[in-house]
C-alpha cells in the first residue's frame, strides 16, 4: 500500500476488501477487533484523499440479501472509531452501491452492502465469480486487500477481483504475514502450540504440519475429548468425533516417534448439562481426572492440574502459537482454562501469536489487554491455513 500511496490517490476510487465479519448479538457488535484493525489502511487512503469503498463479507448468508446479516452495524462502528460520517449502500452492485460511489468526494469512506449477499461472491463457478468480479470493479479504479480472515477463501472480492484492477496488499495484510513468517521461518525454540476449539476434524491439516514443526503440543478445547478417546478413556457426553479417531491416534504415535510433546488434559470440569449461554445460570461443575469421565457428564473445560500443567509447559517457550479455547469460555464456570492459558502467555517471555476467531475474541471478553500479546490475528482459518503451508488465494492474487 505503501507504493499506492506514494503513487498518489487523491481523487481515485479504491476498493478496500476488508474482513468486518464481527460476532453480533441481536444487532450488536460484541468484539469489534476486526473493524479497528482495519483502520490504518482505511485512514491512510481516506488521508491521501481517496475515495474509500470498504467491502466485506458477514456471517454465511445464503447468497441473498439477509437482514440478519447485514453490514450496516459495522458501517456505523467503522465511522464511529473514524470520526467521520460513513456512507452506506444498501446493495453491492446494485443501485445504490453505484449512486453511493458516484457520490463519494475526495477522503470520504462508504461501506458496501455484505457481499455474500450475491451469490457470485462464493460461487465455486469460475464464471459466476467472474461476472460478479467485473460488476465490483466498476465501483473502483484501485484494490486494497486487507481482509486477512478471508484471504484463504477462493472469493470474487478475494481472488478475481484483483486481477482486474491494479492492487496492494493493505497494512492489515503485510503486518499479519510478516508475524506468521515467524513461524514458519527460522523459528525460535522452544516453540509451544496450545490448540483448542470445539473440533479436532478443523485442526487436523495443522496438526499434521506442526508435528513436524513445534517442540510441545497442549491440547484442550471440545477437540481433546476425541485425543483422550483415542488414548483408550471413556468421555461420557462430551464432544466427540469417532470418525477422526484414526488420525489422532497416528497423530499420538507419530508424536511418540518424532520427540514432539503431545500434552492432553490431565483433568476436566464437567457437568450432566451444556450450559445456558444466555442466561449464564450458574451449574455446579465438578472436576474429575481425565480418564475418570462419568458416563453422563460432559467435559466443559480444562481442570486445575491440567491449568498448572499448561502454564509450565508454556513458561519456558520462546515462541508460542495459540488457536482455539480450552473450554466453553463464553460461561463463566468454563472460563478458567482459557483465561490460565491466556495468562501464562502474557507472563512468559516467549514472542506470542493469538490466531483468530474464538481465542481472540476470547482474550477480550475475558478483560486481558490485547497490547500485552504479541499479536492476535484477525484470521482463524486463515491464520491455520498459513501455518499449514498452503497457497492462500487472497495472498497469491495479490503478489502477482
Ligand atoms: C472468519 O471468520 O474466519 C472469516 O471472516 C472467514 O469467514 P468464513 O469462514 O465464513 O469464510
Amino acid at each position: 500500500i505503501d507504493e499506492l500511496l506514494s503513487e498518489g490517490v487523491a481523487g481515485r476510487r479504491v476498493f478496500v476488501r476488508a474482513d468486518l465479519n464481527v460476532p453480533l448479538e441481536s444487532g450488536t457488535i460484541t468484539d469489534d477487533g476486526r473493524i479497528r484493525a482495519v483502520l490504518p489502511t482505511v485512514k491512510a487512503l481516506a488521508d491521501a484523499g481517496a475515495k474509500v469503498v470498504v467491502a466485506s463479507h458477514l456471517g454465511r448468508p445464503k447468497g441473498a440479501p439477509d437482514p440478519a446479516f447485514s453490514l450496516a452495524p459495522a458501517a456505523s462502528r467503522l465511522g464511529e472509531l473514524l470520526g467521520s460520517a460513513v456512507a452506506f449502500a444498501t446493495d453491492t452492485v446494485g443501485e445504490s452501491a453505484r449512486s453511493t460511489v458516484a457520490g463519494l468526494s475526495d477522503g470520504q469512506v462508504a461501506v458496501i452492502e455484505n457481499l455474500r449477499f450475491n451469490p457470485g461472491e462464493t460461487s465455486k463457478d469460475d464464471a459466476e465469480r467472474g461476472a460478479f468480479a467485473d460488476q465490483l470493479a466498476e465501483l473502483a479504479d484501485l484494490y486494497v486487500g486487507d481482509g486477512f480472515g478471508a484471504v484463504h477463501r477462493k472469493h470474487a472480492s478475494v481472488y478475481d477481483l484483483p486481477a482486474r484492477l491494479p492492487h496492494a496488499a493493505g497494512h492489515l495484510i503485510a503486518t499479519e504475514v510478516g508475524v506468521l513468517k515467524k513461524l514458519t521461518e527460522d523459528v525460535q525454540r522452544p516453540y509451544v502450540v496450545a490448540l483448542g476449539g470445539a473440533k479436532v476434524s478443523d485442526k487436523l491439516a495443522v496438526i499434521d504440519e506442526l508435528l513436524g514443526k513445534a517442540d510441545r503440543l497442549l491440547i484442550g478445547g471440545g477437540m481433546a475429548y476425541t485425543f483422550l478417546k483415542a488414548k483408550g478413556h471413556e468421555v461420557g457426553i462430551s464432544l466427540l468425533q469417532e470418525d477422526q479417531i484414526p488420525a489422532v491416534t497416528e497423530y499420538i504415535e507419530r508424536a511418540e516417534k518424532t520427540g514432539v510433546e503431545l500434552v492432553l488434559p490431565v483433568d476436566v470440569l464437567v457437568s450432566p448439562e451444556f450450559p445456558d449461554l444466555k442466561t449464564k445460570a450458574p451449574t455446579h461443575p465438578t472436576t474429575v481426572a481425565a480418564d475418570a469421565i462419568p458416563a453422563d457428564q460432559e467435559g466443559l473445560d480444562i481442570g486445575p492440574e491440567t491449568r498448572k500443567l499448561y502454564a509450565s509447559k508454556l513458561a519456558d517457550a520462546a515462541t508460542v502459537f495459540w488457536n482455539g479455547p480450552m473450554g466453553v469460555f463464553e460461561h463463566p464456570d468454563y472460563a478458567e482454562g482459557t483465561k490460565a492459558v491466556a495468562q501464562a502467555l502474557l507472563d512468559s517471555r516467549a514472542f506470542t501469536v493469538v490466531g483468530g476467531g474464538d481465542s481472540a475474541a476470547a482474550v477480550r471478553l475475558l478483560g486481558f489487554d490485547e497490547d500485552a500479546f504479541g499479536h492476535i490475528s484477525t484470521g482463524g482459518g486463515a491464520s491455520l491455513e498459513y501455518l499449514e503451508g498452503k497457497t492462500l488465494p487472497g495472498l497469491a492474487a495479490l503478489e502477482d
